[in-house]
């Protein structure tokens, strides 16, 4: 069966990859799964310096899901360059980078030290970290900054690059369609959504900050309904991510448009996930005689939205009531209910 796909010029063995910060580094997961096995390997995220990240308690689950605040806990630019790429790169793994900075500035000085590794297959950017008070989700949800990061930093590398977006906006196909302006090879979608968790009896949060980012079972369907809007909006690939748990999940995301998709909080519970998911996936495509996963991809993906007709002025209804405007059918014929 061949299930190999491309996220720009990298090609990938299968659409299936583990999630940034939810695999460490790479390999200390190697003793468990053959990273041979899964498409790609993305690294927690690593910004120029070291990050001890936010105080505990860091975790907290939910029905159906984790709550994190880790806070972009790593270590730095020069323990990843030093330490952590010779172990992946000894590694029959294809890597993507996962880059984090609280300025494109930053971003442009991650990419100048590892642009030219030959270890790393692709970057990863995460514009979309939601437990950091600088530099994160909320600062990178400006379409115009996406762009011009992304043209910023594109010529500092040749490897292909992935924006990954917050899911915590109100158009997720206007942030694509920026980064895909500004040069971004793929796009993924989405990071945690913004969560909270109390606990009543001691009458505080469950975490250290009030707020962290919810991941798991919990939000796959609010993740696939962003994946399908990303998906419906460039001509870039979209890597879906946000619960998948098993192959059938995985292949929901690709039915909307995905090309590839991410395993992120199912590795806690299961260490081998990210390569059940593979299994999963063939055996679902072979049972119903599919032989490539491009037969699968966009089967469930409604065709990209078009700009909405309006009716000529003079059979526009007048409104009756004065609230004419909210009352305007939303199927693009032009009619109002009034009219009917
Ligand atoms: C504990 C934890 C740490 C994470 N750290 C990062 C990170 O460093 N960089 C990043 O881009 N995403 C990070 N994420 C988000 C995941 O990569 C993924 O996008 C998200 O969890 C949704 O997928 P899931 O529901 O399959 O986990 C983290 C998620 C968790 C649960």
């Amino acid at each position: 069966m061949d299930l190999a796909v491309r996220i720009g010029s990298l090609a990938l063995r299968n659409p299936v990859v583990t999630a940034s910060g939810t695999f460490g580094y790479g390999d200390e997961y190697a003793h468990v799964v053959d990273l041979a096995t899964i498409g790609a390997v993305i690294t927690k995220t690593v910004t120029l310096e070291p990050r001890a990240g936010n105080q505990p308690a860091r975790i907290a689950e939910t029905a159906g899901g984790m709550l994190n605040s880790i806070g972009l806990e790593n270590v730095g630019l020069e323990r990843f360059r030093r330490e952590k790429l010779p172990k992946l790169a000894a590694l029959d793994a294809t890597v993507i980078a996962s880059l984090g900075g609280e300025t494109p500035a930053e971003l442009a000085a991650l990419l100048e030290a590892l642009g030219r590794e030959k270890a790393i297959g692709a970057f990863e950017l995460n514009f979309s970290c939601p437990n950091v008070s600088k530099g994160g989700a909320i600062y990178w949800t400006d379409a115009r900054r996406l762009e011009r990061t992304l043209r910023q930093l594109k010529p500092l590398t040749r490897a292909p690059l992935i924006a990954k977006l917050s899911p915590d906006v109100t158009s997720i196909a206007e942030l694509a369609r920026a980064c895909e302006q500004g040069g971004a090879d793929a796009i993924t979608a989405v990071n945690t959504f913004v969560g909270m968790a109390l606990d009543l009896d001691a009458a505080g949060h469950r975490l250290n900050r009030s707020t962290g980012g919810l991941s798991g079972p919990a939000i796959k369907p609010l993740a696939l309904a962003r994946c399908h809007e990303a998906a419906r909006a460039v001509r870039i690939p979209v890597l879906g991510s946000g619960g998948i748990m098993s192959g059938r999940d995985a292949l929901e995301f690709i039915a909307v448009g995905a090309t590839a998709v991410q395993v992120g909080t199912a590795s806690f519970i299961r260490p081998r996930a990210a390569a059940e998911v593979v299994d999963g996936m063939r055996a679902f495509l072979a049972a119903r005689g599919i032989r490539r996963i491009a037969e699968w991809r966009g089967r469930l993906m409604e065709p990209p939205a078009t700009p909405a007709r309006r009716a000529p002025a003079a059979r526009r209804a007048k409104p009756r009531n004065g609230r004419g405007a909210s009352r305007t059918r939303c199927d693009g014929s032009g009619r109002s209910r009034a009219r009917r």
